[in-house]
């Protein structure tokens, strides 16, 4: 007889690699920047030594420039595509040449909080290298106001619809022939289609031809938008990192400053007429005219308003489960395609530490509830069709498995299989 506390648990461990912890089995087979970051705080709730280790891991993987990557490829595996020879960023160990959403800040104090004794000494020694990936996104990604990337997957939403626009632009043509992998583990129905994996190889070309020289690729590469997510998201990490630095006693006036110029480039991502936060082409000036999950991480930088807040409510009540990552009333509403419909168990996580801090306790405990039910139904698989329930993309999902250890859970660990 075992509970669902044991059954994440369970995850949390067969995932781990030795000081890192893979997505999932199979379809993901590296260690993954942010979700490394969720399986740190996974591993926080019963065993928090385990737990700086992974986040000791992942910033050690750090670019001379601070960057932390998006894939570190710590073994080969050839179940995997694009690998590091595609990616070509001769680092060691080989990562990809993208970053993804800076949660690692905001997840470092949650767990130096939890037992500020113990994670002093850790928390003191990641400080100056979160200080160091916050000055690159300030200095790389922030040039045009609010943060930008340089690929899709550098959104951690990979293929939702406000990329649609920017992938527009980009020609796909010359990505070469080559094999997918992932199509090979889940159901391609679910997954992105060839046209977008060949903008997405393309993207990767251009950052090779040009050594990876991330202000090159800032100016001149295929892709540039505005995330409305991970400016949400590195506002809060600035706010959480600067809390840690002024309890070591450091000056904190480059990290306010940061945060100041961010929050001032709010209104850049503000389209009137979807009265939403909107992703933007950077290079064409255009919004991409969907609302997705990324305007509601607004709550975890306190930057709602009653628009955002009327337009959290129409969408969540057009669904059965947790809140979508794309608008249901929107044409391109597809409920179990990849970041173009399904609800992320991981980011109502993060919606959830938004809506607490916002003082939206209903709307907190309604996400918890509404989450809980779908890992209660299925299990810890990578996402959900927000209708109907069903369990989608990836099985015993590691990040899935954290956050019901640190948020879903509470007040309902039940048994399973009891009789
Ligand atoms: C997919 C997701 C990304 C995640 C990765 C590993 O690429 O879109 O956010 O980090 O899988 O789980």
């Amino acid at each position: 007889m075992t509970t669902l506390n044991d059954q994440a648990r369970a995850i949390l461990r067969q995932n781990d690699r030795g000081g890192y912890t893979v997505p999932t089995a199979g379809l993901y087979p590296y260690q993954w920047n942010w979700d490394s970051a969720f399986a740190a705080w996974g591993f926080s709730t019963f065993d928090l030594p385990r737990a700086w280790v992974e986040m000791e891991t992942l910033l050690a993987t750090q670019w001379d420039d601070g960057m932390v990557p998006h894939i570190i490829f710590h073994q080969d595996d050839p179940g995997y595509f694009p690998g590091p020879d595609v990616w070509a960023t001769e680092k060691t160990p080989a990562t990809s040449g993208i970053s993804q959403p800076p949660v690692a800040a905001i997840i470092t104090r949650l767990m130096w909080e939890q037992s500020p004794q113990e994670g002093h000494d850790h928390m003191a020694a990641l400080y100056p290298k979160l200080v160091k990936w916050h000055r690159w996104w300030h200095d790389m990604r922030c040039t045009h106001g609010p943060v930008a990337i340089t690929h899709p997957w550098e959104s951690g939403r990979d293929n939702c619809p406000d990329w649609d626009v920017g992938m527009a632009g980009v020609d796909g043509s010359d990505a070469g022939p080559y094999t997918r992998r992932d199509t090979g583990h889940v159901d391609p129905s679910m997954r992105p289609g060839k046209e977008d994996y060949d903008r997405y190889i393309a993207m990767v070309k251009f950052g090779v031809k040009v050594g990876w020289d991330q202000a090159k690729i800032v100016e001149d590469g295929p892709f540039l938008m505005a995330d409305p997510g991970i400016t949400f998201i590195l506002l809060r990490a600035h706010a959480d990192l600067a809390f840690m630095g002024r309890a070591l006693g450091e000056d904190v006036s480059e990290i306010e400053e940061w945060a100041m110029s961010l929050r001032n480039a709010l209104p850049l991502i503000w389209n009137p007429e979807l009265e939403a936060y909107d992703a933007k082409d950077l290079r064409t000036g255009r919004f991409a005219g969907v609302l997705g999950s990324g305007a509601f991480l607004a709550y975890l930088a306190g930057a709602s308003n009653p628009q955002l807040d009327a337009q959290l409510i129409r969408v969540w009540d057009a669904v059965r489960y947790g809140i979508p990552s794309a608008d249901p009333q929107a044409a391109i509403f597809d409920p179990r395609r990849y970041w173009r419909g399904p609800t992320w168990p991981v980011v109502n996580a993060l919606m959830a530490i938004g809506l607490r801090d916002s003082g939206l306790l209903d709307l907190e405990s309604r996400l918890r509830v509404e989450t809980a039910a779908l890992i209660e139904k299925h299990g810890f698989f990578e996402y959900f069709d927000p209708m109907d329930a069903t369990p989608c993309g990836g099985d015993s999902f590691t990040w899935t498995a954290a956050i019901w250890l640190t948020w879903a859970n509470q007040d309902r660990d039940q048994l399973v299989g009891a009789t």
